[in-house]
């Protein structure tokens, strides 16, 4: 059994796994209220609140699944990218758990547990598979050939597509975190109303910034009124354009990788106009497409682990290597 740890951003969060990649207990505590008076997420913030939060979502879990921590074989942990204050807590909540209990550690790369959420039961996707990852730090396409690794394709050249849905939130009068809100909003609008630029870039990259900058015009453009009767058509034509971006790369890249399938992964995969226009692709289940612990106890399934005691000097990393 495997107990994993996430706390990256804003959700602290537990999970227990077992070897077979089935989820016993998966436990997440959203931070959102507490950083939604500020529009965003205050790192500071985010770091003092996991540290209230970890021993008891470890807790939680363990009661969730009926289980003991002496029932434990490794503790697997978000090593980054993220906040790098928030990752500490989890990295050091991590290693005293696997040094109290003699245990091995897994550090794992978020990106990759967002992409081995497809791999727990009970329909786990197997690889090879395109892969479109995004999320609000993240839009990426990925050739997944195994379970331990990918290969970049394309990234976003400015904003993240969760970031996106954040700012066109944040710029509608809709809080913090915007995603949920807008998919929830633009279902009483007309995706039609308005037309929002798809930025083109080269190759199999994604743009967005200049799309978040359009609906700042548009939204100057109104009066507090008119924003009001507007709004919905405005979040329904403004999530129109993101998913067409998405759904647009995705689709070019599995033909130039004659990709036989192709899965959606991220917060942003909760999104679900984006959901209905990939039919046919492998989605995460909607509790594993926003960060959990599941997943990067999933990861820790095909990453090698550290010994015990070898893993105290392990870091956390703010932004990956690449
Ligand atoms: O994967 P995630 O939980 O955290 C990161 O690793 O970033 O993704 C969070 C992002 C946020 O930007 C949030 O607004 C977006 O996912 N999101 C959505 C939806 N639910 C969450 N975006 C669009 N539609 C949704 N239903
Ligand atoms: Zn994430």
């Amino acid at each position: 059994m495997i107990l994993g740890l996430e706390t990256s951003c804003d959700e602290t969060a537990a999970a227990l796994v077992t070897a077979d990649g089935r989820i016993l207990a998966n436990v997440v505590s959203s931070q959102a209220d507490l950083h939604a008076r500020y529009g965003g997420v205050v790192p500071e913030i985010a770091s003092r609140r996991h540290l209230e939060l970890v021993v008891p979502v470890v807790r939680e879990a363990l009661a969730e699944a009926g289980a003991s921590l002496a029932e434990v074989d490794r503790v697997a942990v978000t090593q980054g990218p993220g906040l790098i204050g928030a990752l500490l807590v989890g990295l050091s909540a991590a290693k005293a758990l696997a040094w109290a209990l003699r245990l091995p550690l897994v550090p794992v790369d978020h990106l990759h547990g967002h992409v081995a959420s497809l791999f727990l039961g009970p329909d786990p996707v197997e690889p090879p598979f395109l892969c479109l990852l995004a999320s609000g730090g993240h839009t990426l396409l990925l050739d997944v050939r195994d379970h331990s690794g990918y290969r970049v394709l394309g990234t976003t050249l400015d904003d993240a597509a969760g970031e996106a849905f954040d700012k066109g939130a944040r710029l509608l009068g809709l809080g913090y975190p915007g995603g949920a809100a807008i998919d929830r909003l633009a279902r009483e609008g007309d995706p039609e109303a308005y037309d929002f630029p798809v930025a083109r870039v080269p190759g199999l990259d994604f743009s967005f910034s200049g799309l978040k900058t359009a609906l700042l015009y548009r939204v100057r453009e109104l009066s507090p009124d008119e924003l009001s009767r507007r709004r919905a058509d405005l979040a329904a034509s403004y999530q129109r354009a993101i998913v067409r971006a998405l759904v647009g790369r995705t689709e070019a890249a599995a033909e130039e990788t004659g990709a036989e399938r192709v899965a959606v992964v991220g917060g942003v995969a909760a999104n679900s106009e984006l959901r209905a226009s990939l039919a046919g692709a492998a989605l995460a289940p909607l509790e594993l497409c926003t960060d959990n612990a599941a997943m990067i106890a999933s990861a820790a399934l095909y990453v090698e682990e550290i010994p015990f005691a070898r893993y105290l000097a392990v870091d956390a990393y703010a932004s990956s290597a690449a």
